[in-house]
């Protein structure tokens, strides 16, 4: 007999209610306010948001530091700044890590990095998507190179799970240094609107080694990523309704590559026509009209869920419904360079395209693209290189693939988007469509130089050769000749011509050559 009394059962599990709920308070009360008057939800908040309600099982909550350095010993908090565990988003198992920004800044150390990682080891194995909700100083820096192991730790799962699940990071707060890679590893990024950033080196280092003054929203603001640099997919006015994005984004999305996207029970007509829907081309086809307005007439219920809406505008990709099943849609957009293809958006569109063929998405296309865009920027940025990423892209995926062209499709950028040479599987093209190597002024000025030099009215000369050139050569029908377009479709079915032709492909299997994997133009 010690005289020391056992705590009863009750007792202990008092005690261990009383450490979860201290587990749940992170850094504290104080901190959880100073959070709230950034306009910021805490870590666990934003996982209530996420989730479907009471379904999240927390993971490693008693997790704690083991560093001593710099005073660490004593400033242990259970869970060490970050929150994972699993739960459901509309029934569908997810795997959630959300960073704490009242522990420690939200930063990185060797236990955290372990808690993510064996988080994303898990929804590897089980084969569901992974969130990440970031909002952290980075590396932990008492924890010196233990934190830069740990972020490559991450890195290496963000890799090997590219293409087996979706991945998917909300920037809610800080997120700099080398952290930012993982991210960007990942296959979509939303960032909040004013609150969140990403950078390389802040605003102090630029200052330090050029001499640049610049503001943490001018360098890495959501704005900035969403417009200039590409970085995010998605910006949010605000914490909900970056959660929202989330959770619409993953509506469209298998929960890994072995499975198809999830259907909904259709609420559009299959075969529901559309007798104007030509009449959004102008008839001068050198004037612009908006895509969207296309594609959002032949779509289920006209929802197209837009993806890096403000960046590289001349090309729209995003998804939407098609009898209630996933489609990825890539469209030229003629109100933007007159749908030229760029730098950019060939990236934007490649990778998309990749994304797509990952996760079993059929891809559609609409085309109305007058070639690429010239030009001595576009030359020295390295067109050729990033052009052919999108090139790539195409010639690259399986899945079932459909073609449209409505107006434009000339010279290099017809074998690009979604051309039959390409692998699509189904081309069609409107009356409309004007299929050639290059634009009929274009073309008259290099094959008729001469006779128009010296002809008695240039001017008169030239306008005939344009005419003669549109009616020979502007026109889908040499393209169809050659079995190069397998159907001049009337408009007003294109709804009803992409429904078929997706059932007809959905048991499309295509094999390519065996080989370690291929060398994607990077
Ligand atoms: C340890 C950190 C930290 C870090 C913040 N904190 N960042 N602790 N390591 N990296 C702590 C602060 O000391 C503070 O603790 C608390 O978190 C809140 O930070 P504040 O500075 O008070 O908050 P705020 O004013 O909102 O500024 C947030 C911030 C700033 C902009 C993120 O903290 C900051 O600049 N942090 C450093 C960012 C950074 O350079 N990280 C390294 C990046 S390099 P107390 O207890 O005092 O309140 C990197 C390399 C990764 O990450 C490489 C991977 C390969």
């Amino acid at each position: 007999m010690t005289g020391v009394k056992e705590p009863s059962v009750d007792e202990k599990t008092r005690r261990f209610r009383e450490m979860r709920e201290e587990a749940k308070l992170g850094g504290g009360k104080k901190r959880i306010e100073e959070q709230h008057a950034k306009g910021k939800l805490t870590a666990r908040e934003r996982v209530e948001l996420l989730l479907d309600q009471g379904s999240f099982n927390e993971l490693d909550q008693f997790v704690v530091h083991q560093c001593t350095e710099f005073g660490m010993g004593e400033k242990r908090i259970p869970g060490d700044g970050v929150v994972t565990g699993y739960g459901t988003i509309d029934g569908r198992l997810v795997y959630v890590f959300s960073q704490d920004f009242t522990v420690f800044g939200g930063s990185l150390g060797e236990v955290f990095a372990k808690k993510v990682c064996k988080l994303m080891d898990l929804a590897l194995k089980t084969g569901a998507p992974v969130i990440g909700l970031n909002d952290s100083g980075g590396a932990r820096i008492q924890e010196g190179v233990a934190s830069l192991a740990g972020y490559g730790d991450i890195f290496f799962r963000n890799v090997i799970s590219s293409g087996v699940v979706p991945q998917i990071s909300a920037i809610m707060g800080p997120c700099a240094g080398g952290a930012v890679y993982s991210p960007a590893l990942t296959d979509f990024i939303v960032m909040v609107d004013k609150t969140s950033h990403m950078f390389i080196t802040g605003p102090d280092v630029v200052k330090t080694v050029l001499g640049q003054e610049v503001t943490f929203e001018e360098l890495g603001g959501a704005m900035i990523h969403s417009q200039t640099s590409g970085v995010a997919h998605f910006i949010a006015k605000d914490e909900q309704h970056c959660i929202e994005i989330v959770k619409k984004l993953l509506s469209y999305l298998p929960s890994n590559y072995l499975e198809d996207p999830p259907a909904v029970e259709p609420t559009d007509d299959t075969n529901r026509t559309d007798e104007t829907i030509a009449k959004i081309l102008p008839d001068d086809s050198d004037k612009p009209y908006d895509v969207k307005e296309i594609m959002l007439r032949v779509v289920d219920n006209g929802e197209f869920f837009e993806i890096q809406p403000l960046w590289a505008q001349n090309i729209v990709i995003g998804f939407a419904r098609l009898n209630g099943k996933t489609v990825g849609i890539v469209a030229n957009q003629p109100m933007h360079y007159a749908g030229a293809l760029d730098i950019n958006s060939s990236m934007k569109a490649g990778r998309f395209v990749r994304f797509c063929d990952c996760f079993n998405i059929p891809i559609i296309t609409f085309v109305d693209v007058p070639g690429f865009l010239p030009g001595v920027d576009q030359e020295h940025g390295g067109i050729i290189k990033h052009g052919s990423k999108l090139l790539y892209a195409y010639c690259d995926a399986t899945v079932p693939k459909i073609t449209v062209i409505l107006r434009k499709d000339y010279g290099g950028a017809y074998d690009v988007m979604g051309s039959k040479h390409s692998g699509a599987d189904i081309n069609y093209a409107w009356p409309t469509a004007e299929i050639a190597v290059m634009g009929p002024q274009g073309a008259i000025n290099i094959i008729f130089r001469k006779e128009i030099a010296e002809a008695k009215d240039p001017k008169q000369k030239h306008a005939e050769l344009v005419a003669e050139y549109r009616q020979k050569f502007a026109s889908p029908y040499i393209a169809a000749q050659k079995g190069y377009i397998d159907e001049v479709i009337d408009p007003a079915q294109t709804r009803p011509k992409l429904i078929s032709a997706l059932e007809s492909l959905a048991t499309k299997r295509e094999q390519r050559p065996t080989r370690k994997h291929s060398n994607l133009p990077l």
